[in-house]
């Protein structure tokens, strides 16, 4: 039995027309946009969630900086969260401020003093998922968090609800708007790393460290999110393989690119099973190349697509705005509608699933392809030499290309899946010979 049921609190709803007090700490690209849409759509969301939601207040650190602002205009600004939720006339917690300390005591405020929250917070679900799940249970509230993966496309609601009948065998995908924008613009228009990026916090796409972006640390937390609702188990950021896009140059854009691919931020949650049909969890996040022809290779700008295969409904794939203020917004409001609705009629949202509690893969044990570039000696022999190496670690060549490269030559190389120490340890056997000059990049295939 799910443990949480037993602790779960039965709330028997304010009444049908009875309002709903919601603050909403943060003002930035998101927080700004969600004021906007509730005061714009107000009559609409009242009949959606059964009754009026009134907001009461808006947190910021520096209300300063926003006067003149909808906020300011309403009378809502207040630098003083913490106070803000104690109110009695809170029902509701919006969280899109960032970080995860602060908000950490924040949101567990809020749940411990009955309130329902709504987070667009992938790093602080990702690191205290068990914490905030506890506390929302012990006090009978919601806690939502559909914008906290891919903004505007819906698929926490999906694995939670619509999904919670099938058995999932993996989620994957783009999960990341900031690193798919610029690596689209790096491939598509050649603009330098910098300047993208650049753009990207211009846009509101980046987080408020554009670090967490690049090096993959946003989209380990989706991919804990993602997994934990998939297997049924707790996987949090730590559980997930990382690396970033910070490394990726203009020459392996353009090398993958010759070769009939395109480099993409992947996030890959599988449902791992061995020889003896014992599972376990894999969840990572690298860049990864895709072949032209794949339809992750055709998400451009700052969209997301995550393909979701599941044993009896097979493949799904969603795809949308995976950031930004708006799309962001939206996947807040239909939390906000959501958890309204079970404030005025009672009743809860599903909460977090950990019953199946399966183990976490050792990274090294999981199957992958690798796309090897290397500058080596051009003389006779190299090519055996070389693949022999491989032979050696039990990796299987599918293709081998080489190329003249001024006085050298240039060998790329992909092979079948293995396991992922073995084509480590190759790269590392293979570094070390005096052929190899050197490892212009070792990249990660999917999709094939
Ligand atoms: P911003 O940096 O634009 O806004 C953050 C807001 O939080 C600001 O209004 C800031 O106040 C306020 N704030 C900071 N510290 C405090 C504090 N101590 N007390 C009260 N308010 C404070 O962030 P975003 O809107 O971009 O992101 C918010 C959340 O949404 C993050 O968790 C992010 O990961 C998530 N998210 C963002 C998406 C996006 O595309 N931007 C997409 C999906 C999720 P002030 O304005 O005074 O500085
Ligand atoms: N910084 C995040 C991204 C925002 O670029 O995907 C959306 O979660």
């Amino acid at each position: 039995m799910n443990e949480n049921a037993a602790v779960s609190h039965f709330n028997p709803g304010k009444g049908a027309g009875s309002s709903v007090g919601v603050a909403i700490l943060g003002y930035g690209t998101v927080g700004s946009q969600v004021l906007r849409l509730m005061v714009e759509n107000a009559d609409e969301f009242a009949h959606r969630a059964g009754g009026p939601l009134e907001v009461k207040g808006v947190a910021v650190s520096n209300k300063e900086k926003h006067r003149g602002s909808l906020a300011d205009e309403l009378g809502l600004l207040t630098d003083d969260a913490r106070g803000l939720i104690e109110r009695e006339d809170i029902d509701l917690v919006v969280e899109v401020i960032g970080g995860i300390d602060y908000p950490r005591e924040l949101v567990l405020k809020a749940l411990r003093a009955g309130k329902s929250v709504v987070t667009a917070n992938k790093a602080l679900v990702a690191a205290h998922s068990a914490e905030l799940s506890e506390a929302a249970d012990a006090a009978g509230v919601d806690l939502y968090f559909e914008a906290a993966v891919a903004a505007a496309i819906p698929v926490v609601g999906p694995l939670r609800r619509s999904l919670a009948g099938d058995r999932i065998l993996s989620v994957s995908g783009i999960v990341n708007g900031t690193t798919n924008f610029i690596l689209d613009a790096m491939d598509t228009d050649g603009v330098s790393y910098d300047e993208i990026l650049a753009e990207s916090i211009r846009l509101g796409y980046a987080e408020a460290d554009p670090t967490a972006d690049v090096e993959g640390y946003d989209a380990a937390s989706k991919a804990a999110i993602l997994a934990s609702l998939a297997f049924h188990t707790r996987v949090t950021a730590d559980d997930v393989f990382r690396e970033g896009i910070s490394k990726i140059t203009a020459d392996d854009i353009s090398a993958a690119k010759a070769a009939g691919y395109t480099i993409k931020l992947l996030a890959i949650c599988e449902r791992l099973i061995d020889a003896e049909g014992k599972e376990s969890v894999s969840a990572r996040v690298h860049p990864t190349l895709v072949p032209h022809d794949h339809p992750l290779a055709s998400v451009t700008k700052s969209f997301n697509a995550i393909f979701v295969e599941a044993e009896a409904a097979g493949r799904l794939m969603f795809y949308g705005n995976g950031a930004g203020g708006n799309p962001t917004a939206s996947a807040v409001l239909g939390d906000i509608v959501g958890a309204a609705r079970n404030k005025v009629f009672g009743g809860r949202a599903p909460g977090e699933s950990t019953y199946a509690n399966l183990p976490i893969a050792d990274f090294g044990d999981v199957p992958t392809r690798y796309h090897i570039d290397m500058d080596v000696v051009d003389r006779t022999g190299v090519l055996a030499e070389l693949t022999k190496i491989f032979a050696e670690h039990q990796i299987s060549l599918r293709t081998v290309r080489q190329e003249e490269k001024g006085e050298h030559a240039r060998l790329i190389l992909v092979t079948h899946a293995a396991r992922e120490a073995d084509l480590a340890r190759t790269v590392e056997a293979l570094a070390a010979t005096d052929a190899v000059l050197a490892v212009n990049s070792v990249l990660r295939l999917a999709g094939e």
